[in-house]
C-alpha cells in the first residue's frame, strides 16, 4: 500500500460511494467488501477447564458455519465419496455403531492426544490439518465453488481456499461440539432430583477409591486425555501407545475415552469388543487380565477386577446412562446444515 491509495480512497468513497461499489472492479482504489466475522462465545459450565483458543483462529459464527458445512460436505474428499459426518453421526455423539473404532467427537477442544493409540499429538488445529491433508487428502480445486467461496470469504476475509483454512474452520466447529447438559450436570449444578437412586449410588461407586473410575475418566471431561493399559489382553507387546512412543512401558495402553454420552457410542473399547455397557462393567468387575504394563489404578489385577455385586453393576450402568446429553445429540446447530 502507498500514500496514494490512502489518500484517494476516501475521496472516491465520498464522491461516488454507491456508484463505485455498484460498478465493481473499476479501478485500483476499489474499497474491499466488508468482512467482520462475529465472535462466538462457547458456553462452558462450572468445572470445565478453560478453553484454549489460538490467537490466529478465534471462534466466529462465520468460521463455525463454514466448519460445519465442510464437516457434512463430501466435496472435502478428493473423489466426493465421503464426508466426516458419514462416519461421525450426531445421534451417536459423532461416533458410529457400524464402523469399527470410530471415536466420538465430544469436547475434543481440550484434547492434545488424538486417536486410540495416540498416533497424533498436537493442537486441535493441527489435528484437523492432519485429518484434511493426510486422512482425506482434500483437493482444494473441488472446494472452489461459489457457495463455499462465499463462506470462506465470510470466515477469513478472502475467497482463497486452502486446506489449512478448511482445517481451521473444522477446528472452530469442533470447539462448539461441547457436551455439558446431562442429568449428572444438572445434579452437580444443584438439582438433587436430577439423578435416580440407582444413578446416585452408581455415581458414588464411580468416585470411590473402590471403583477408581474417576482417576482416569477424570474431571468434568470424564477423561484424563492420557493412555492406560486397563487389562483387556494378556499379550500386549508392541500394541497401543507403546507402538507409537517406542516405549515398552506404554504397550497395551490406549487413549482414555470420555464417558459423556457413553450410552450412545456402543460398541466399546478401541477394537469394539464389548457390545453393551453391561459387558464393560462385567469386564471391570471380573474380566481384567494381567500383563506387565497394566495400570496401577486398575484394582485387583490378579483377581480379575472389582468383584462387583449385581446391584453395584446395575448402579454403575445407570450412572453411565446419566451422562447422556440429549441437547448435544439433537442440537440443530450441530446438525447437517
Ligand atoms: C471412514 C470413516 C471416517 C471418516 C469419513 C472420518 N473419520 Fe474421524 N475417525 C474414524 C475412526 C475409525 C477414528 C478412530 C481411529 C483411530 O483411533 O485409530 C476416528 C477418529 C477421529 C478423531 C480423533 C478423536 C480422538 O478422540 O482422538 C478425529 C479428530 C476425527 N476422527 C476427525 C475427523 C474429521 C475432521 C473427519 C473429516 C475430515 C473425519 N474424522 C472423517 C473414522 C472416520
Ligand atoms: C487406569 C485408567 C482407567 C480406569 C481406572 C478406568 N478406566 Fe475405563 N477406560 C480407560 C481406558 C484407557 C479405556 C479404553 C481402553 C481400550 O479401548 O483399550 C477405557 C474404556 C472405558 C469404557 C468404554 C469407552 C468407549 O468409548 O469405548 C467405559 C464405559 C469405561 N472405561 C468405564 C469405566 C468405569 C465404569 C470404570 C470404573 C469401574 C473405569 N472405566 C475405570 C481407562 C480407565
Amino acid at each position: 500500500m502507498n500514500g496514494r491509495a490512502l489518500f484517494t480512497l476516501p475521496v472516491v468513497a465520498a464522491a461516488f460511494g454507491a456508484l463505485a461499489l455498484g460498478a465493481g472492479g473499476c479501478g485500483v482504489d476499489e474499497a474491499p467488501p466488508s468482512h467482520s466475522p462475529e465472535p462466538l462465545e462457547v458456553r462452558l459450565p462450572r468445572g470445565f477447564p478453560p478453553l484454549i483458543v489460538p490467537d490466529d483462529n478465534a471462534t466466529t459464527y462465520e468460521g463455525v458455519a463454514l466448519g460445519r458445512q465442510l464437516y457434512y460436505d463430501s466435496r472435502l474428499s478428493p473423489d466426493g465419496s465421503r464426508a466426516c459426518a458419514d462416519c461421525h453421526l450426531q445421534d451417536h455423539a459423532f461416533s458410529n455403531p457400524d464402523v469399527e473404532g470410530v471415536l466420538a467427537h465430544i469436547n475434543l477442544a481440550w484434547s492434545r492426544n488424538f486417536l486410540w493409540d495416540g498416533r497424533f499429538e498436537g493442537t486441535l488445529e493441527e489435528a484437523m490439518i492432519m485429518e484434511v491433508e493426510e486422512f482425506f487428502g482434500t483437493d482444494v480445486e473441488r472446494l472452489k465453488e461459489p457457495d463455499l467461496e462465499e463462506m470462506f470469504f465470510a470466515a477469513f476475509g478472502s475467497t482463497e481456499i486452502t486446506t489449512e483454512r478448511a482445517a481451521y474452520a473444522l477446528a472452530q466447529f469442533q470447539r462448539t461440539l461441547v457436551s455439558r447438559d446431562s442429568p449428572f450436570d444438572s445434579y452437580t449444578a444443584g438439582d438433587e432430583s436430577a439423578l435416580s437412586e440407582a444413578e446416585f449410588r452408581g455415581m458414588e461407586l464411580f468416585y470411590s477409591e473402590r471403583g477408581e473410575c474417576f482417576h482416569c475418566h477424570a474431571t468434568a471431561l470424564f477423561t484424563d486425555n492420557l493412555f492406560h493399559n486397563i487389562g483387556l489382553d494378556a499379550e500386549v507387546t508392541g500394541t497401543g501407545y507403546g507402538a507409537v512412543s517406542g516405549q515398552a512401558r506404554n504397550d497395551g495402553a490406549f487413549k482414555t475415552p470420555t464417558l459423556r454420552n457413553i450410552a450412545m457410542t456402543a460398541p466399546y473399547m478401541h477394537d469394539d469388543r464389548f457390545a453393551t455397557l453391561e459387558e464393560v462393567v462385567d469386564f471391570y468387575s471380573e474380566g481384567i487380565v494381567y500383563s506387565d504394563t497394566i495400570d496401577s489404578l486398575i484394582p485387583n489385577v490378579h483377581g480379575g477386577g472389582l468383584q462387583l455385586t449385581t446391584q453395584e453393576r446395575s448402579d454403575l450402568v445407570a450412572f453411565l446412562g446419566a451422562l447422556t446429553d440429549p441437547e448435544f445429540l439433537t442440537n440443530t446447530d450441530l446438525a447437517r446444515p
